[in-house]
């Protein structure tokens, strides 16, 4: 069956099926074969590349991609050589930008910044990573290698290695990995550990099943064992005889099909990352000595600055150059899709598309219930006067807000019913949010405070049934 991607947007790897996943991998090994002879595939098509954040690999490899295709490159690479310096809002350059070119990428250190973006302009966009959030096209590359040297993506085990805290590309690649049925072994340097509304995610939408590490703490310092491991089944929600059952420890000595290694992100957090940089884990001729890595490969969204030693270029499992070399057919594949130039074809057997998505109740009323994320796109002063905040409600024990933004979560302790009170100032009551009321609140109802000071500022009392769920009878 073909399938047109034509005027969608890639913000978040989620974008994506698996299927269409794999067809542009497809595509990719299409232009592989000969990528000097797509020069007619996009001609007339312009490309807006915006990189408001360092880059050499994504950047250039979109630019190259779309030269490829015979299309045409307008860019920037500082915010300073933009309107944004002067206060321009996000969705005006967003709105400009989009009736100049026929696709945007774009690179911003603002969390859910892309997402604005797809918001306000009318032409396709594609997210080259929004601050410690997503990168989702570095997740195809990465794919891309790994089913070029492990034949396949299902049911692999790959361990994610470094700063998991900040780095994008891991949060993107966990959430693909996952769709695909694999285990994974988190490896931070400690205090970079996966976010948990990462771990949420993985766990509650892709069913998978988190094993904290539990051995002695001082191994855990080293670095070297994994923290925590996520096992996933490719089919939806797991079956108990499916789950190994054994322990990080052991799975480990069994080896990994891949390591995935980033570096620390030290331009996202303040002070300086000096100190920090001393414990992090090095990968280098002596570790992958061990046994368990005796036929894993190496990969690295690059640039590397010290936790990949150079004495491992020469090594025959080591792949980041081959990885940052599918760069080009991989953005033109993707180009090529989102600006309807190609098509895709999906096995009709395969065509129920997406992992199951889950869906989720959305919140948005204007209650001042914000995003608590300061890297987060709507909390920034240029942004504020019209992003609205909205959430998604993930959870309701306890009551957890996701950011549709940056995906940070809140957990907000006022509820309200708009039902309830009709108008009627006498029934405006308010109610904490551990309490069994939740539950009997609608999610289209439903109205969350931040604090009582707000709840009560907008006429509600506190209700008298404020026990926490756990007392309720
Ligand atoms: C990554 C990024 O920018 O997030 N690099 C890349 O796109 N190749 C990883 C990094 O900068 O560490």
């Amino acid at each position: 069956m073909v399938i047109s991607l034509a005027k969608r947007d890639l913000i978040t790897i989620e974008d994506l099926s698996n299927q269409e996943i794999e067809a542009v991998f497809a595509l990719a090994d299409e232009m592989a074969e000969g990528l000097r002879e797509q020069s007619n595939v996009c001609r007339g098509m312009i490309m807006a590349s915006l990189f408001f954040e360092p880059s050499t690999r994504t950047r250039m490899s979109f630019e190259a991609a779309m030269n490829r295709l015979g299309g045409r490159v307008i860019s920037v690479m500082e915010m300073r050589n933009t309107s944004l310096a002067k206060g321009e809002s996000i969705a005006d350059m967003a709105r400009v930008v989009g009736s100049y070119a026929d696709i945007i990428v774009i690179r911003h250190p603002w969390e859910g910044a892309a997402r604005v973006v797809a918001d306000y302009a009318d032409v396709p966009v594609i997210n080259a990573g929004d601050g410690g959030h997503e990168h989702p096209s570095q997740t195809l590359l990465d794919l891309y290698t790994i089913k070029k040297e492990r034949k396949t993506l299902e049911g692999l085990k790959i361990a994610l290695w470094g700063d998991l805290k900040y780095g994008r590309t891991v949060h993107s690649l966990a959430y693909a990995l996952a769709r695909f049925g694999a285990t994974m072994h988190f490896r931070p340097s400690a205090g970079f550990e996966m976010p948990e509304h990462v771990i949420r995610k993985l766990t509650a939408e892709y069913a998978g099943r988190l094993e904290r590490y539990n051995g002695p703490k001082e191994e855990k310092e080293k670095g070297l064992i994994p923290l925590d491991a996520i096992y996933v089944t490719p089919s939806g929600p797991h079956q108990l005889a499916n789950i190994p059952a054994v322990g990080i420890q052991i799975e480990l000595e069994k080896g990994v099909d891949a390591l995935y290694v980033t570096r620390l992100q030290k331009e996202r957090f303040e002070p300086s990352a000096e100190g920090l940089k001393k414990g992090y884990p090095v990968v280098d001729k002596k570790l992958f000595k061990e046994k368990g890595f005796k036929e894993t490969i190496v990969m690295h969204p690059l640039p590397r600055v010290g936790e990949l030693a150079y004495e491992m270029d020469s090594d025959p499992r080591s792949m980041y150059f081959k990885q940052a070399a599918g760069g080009v057919p991989i953005r033109m594949a993707l180009l090529s899709l989102l600006l309807g130039c190609k098509t895709v074809d999906i096995p009709e057997s395969k065509v129920p598309s997406f992992a199951k998505k889950m869906e989720h109740p959305v919140y948005k009323r204007e209650t001042g219930v914000k995003c608590q994320n300061e890297k987060c796109v709507s909390v920034q002063e240029t942004e504020r006067e019209y992003i609205k905040h909205e959430f998604q409600i993930v959870s309701n024990e306890p009551l957890t807000l996701r950011c549709v933004y940056c995906e940070h979560e809140i957990h907000p302790p006022y509820i309200a019913s708009s039902k309830w009170h009709q108008g009627l100032v006498e029934n405006k009551r308010y109610y904490k949010a551990d309490s069994f009321m939740l539950g009997r609140i609608k999610p289209e109802n439903l109205i969350i405070f931040n604090s009582e000071e707000k709840a009560q500022h907008q006429g509600f009392k506190l209700g008298k049934r404020v026990k926490p769920v756990g007392n309720a009878k």
